[in-house]
């Protein structure tokens, strides 16, 4: 390509167009394809690798100062739902990073936005210096969440849940000055910074720390109480506001409750408590960062209606950037919202990629992918319930966030029992407290059905296992 012919091209729009990199993407792809003929399905650590590995856990204890929650490192390969570790093992991934490789391992399109992303002159992007990728995340996602009339006008880019809800609470509380105080759900997770832990419902997650936010917690819908529990959070809401009138900056709705133990709550709950909100002039601001992309919708508060309500909205994990959208009215003044890092050049190339395939990659809507594959697995997991009622109560959560209980739900068994599955080759993990449960979030966009197969299959043998000792009293 003769460069002074088309002066109207940058040299950037020539590399990405040089034939040599197309074959260089191909040849990537090529040999990754092959080399995912090799991982099949889960199988046990190569013996010769075990010394090594043990090392390697060793150090990162040392390193960490707290060993790893599962002896898990990435040999930095996969194929869809298989994650392969530096053991030489290979496990069906369905927690994915807690939700973060919804595409799962070494995925083609992961990849090739990956790949993209090393011709970006920088890896990391800032406030200061931006490149247009983060103009097309932020267009994107603000059309994504405006698709059912909501009113979204502006989107900041963070690099981690916390950080968007933070910056989600700063927008707030600058704008209803001098209102001083948060409402959020009991049982609520937000993040792990000083402020969130304050909103976050988990002691020790704040222990030792200064309080530096005043909270106000509502009680969660109950989904064996309806109508109870509905009358019940509207009537601790309206409490909250009338002792403390003008001070509330927001309230935080946790859509579902992930960390709390994937309790989801209706429309109509949400709606009773919005129509106080609004009534009091307080702001609805929605914790996206953990329901993003799980459900028909590409936002929960979409499914659950809350189109004209919500007024902030932040989202992480799958979309491997964070961001937080709020309405125009809430617009801060300059120096309120700035980070050196929005997010590293491949995460915005993935969320691109991620959005781009939740809108048009007939991943959602009733027959999309992601939740034909969720009612899948549900009716799965229903059916172990039905075969052990003893041992599995469920299924529970939103969408592609599924959950059940083992037993009577108590943390320590639950956590035992998350480590049988990882034996026996797959990854999930416990959530919630009262009661703990086994939670998934498998990556549907790179799935097929005879993978949940598989995967029921596997849980059905431990479960049986589990029973099976339960009655020789081994457990
Ligand atoms: C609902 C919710 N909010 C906030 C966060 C915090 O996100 P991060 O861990 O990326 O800071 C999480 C993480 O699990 C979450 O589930």
């Amino acid at each position: 390509m003769n460069v002074a012919q088309s002066p109207a091209l940058t040299q950037a729009q020539y590399l990405m167009a040089d034939e040599r990199i197309a074959r260089a993407r191909a040849l990537i792809m090529e040999a990754v394809s092959e080399r995912q003929e090799g991982l099949s399905g889960p199988r046990p650590p190569d013996p010769d690798l075990a010394p090594g590995y043990e090392a390697l856990l060793a150090s990162f204890k040392e390193c960490r100062g707290q060993p790893l929650y599962y002896p898990y490192i990435a040999s930095g390969f996969g194929c869809g739902p298989l994650v392969e570790l530096a053991d030489g093992s290979v496990k069906y991934d369905m927690i994915c990073g807690i939700g973060v490789h919804a595409f799962g391992h070494s995925h083609p399109r992961m990849i090739g936005a990956a790949f993209d992303a090393v011709l970006d002159d920088t890896l990391m992007q800032g406030n200061l210096q931006q490149s247009a990728t983060s103009l097309k995340l932020m267009q994107a996602l603000l059309r994504a969440a405006n698709r059912r009339g909501a009113g979204f006008a502006h989107v900041f880019l963070s690099s981690s849940g916390a950080m968007a809800n933070e910056n989600a609470l700063k927008v707030l509380f600058h704008k209803r000055s001098p209102a001083d105080r948060l409402l959020v759900f009991e049982n609520c997770f937000m993040g792990r910074t000083l402020a969130l832990g304050c909103a976050t419902d988990r002691p020790a997650y704040r222990a030792g720390l200064p309080s530096s936010l005043t909270v106000d917690y509502v009680p969660f819908y109950d989904h064996r109480r309806p109508a109870q529990s509905t009358a019940r959070a509207v009537e601790v809401l309206e409490s909250h506001l009338a002792r403390h009138p003008g001070r509330h900056a927001a309230m935080g709705f946790e859509l579902v409750q992930g960390e709390g133990g994937y309790h989801a709550g209706s429309p109509r709950f949400f709606r009773a408590l919005s129509a106080v909100l609004r009534k009091a002039g307080v702001p609805l601001m929605v914790d996206e960062i953990q329901t993003f992309g799980r459900g028909q919708e590409i936002f929960a508060f979409q499914a659950f209606g809350l189109d004209q309500e919500a007024q902030v909205v932040t989202c992480g994990k799958m979309l491997h950037a964070c961001a937080t959208l709020f309405r125009k009215e809430l617009a801060p003044a300059p120096g309120l919202l700035s980070q050196t890092f929005t997010a590293s050049s491949a995460s915005l190339r993935a969320g691109l990629m991620v959005l781009e395939a939740l809108e048009n990659g007939g991943l959602t809507g009733k027959n999309g992918r992601i939740p034909v594959l969720a009612r899948y697995f549900c009716k799965g997991l229903a059916h172990l319930a039905k075969r052990f009622p003893q041992t599995v109560a469920g299924p529970f959560g939103f969408g592609a966030m599924i959950a059940f209980t083992l037993e009577n739900g108590d943390g320590e068994k639950t956590k035992a029992f998350c480590r049988d599955l990882f034996d026996a080759g797959i990854i999930a993990f416990p959530a919630g407290g009262h009661p703990a449960r086994v939670r998934f979030l498998p990556p549907f966009p790179a799935m097929e059905q005879s993978d949940v197969d598989a995967v029921l299959a596997i849980l059905g043998k431990v479960i049986e296992a589990r029973v099976r000792a339960s009655k020789k009293g081994e457990t």
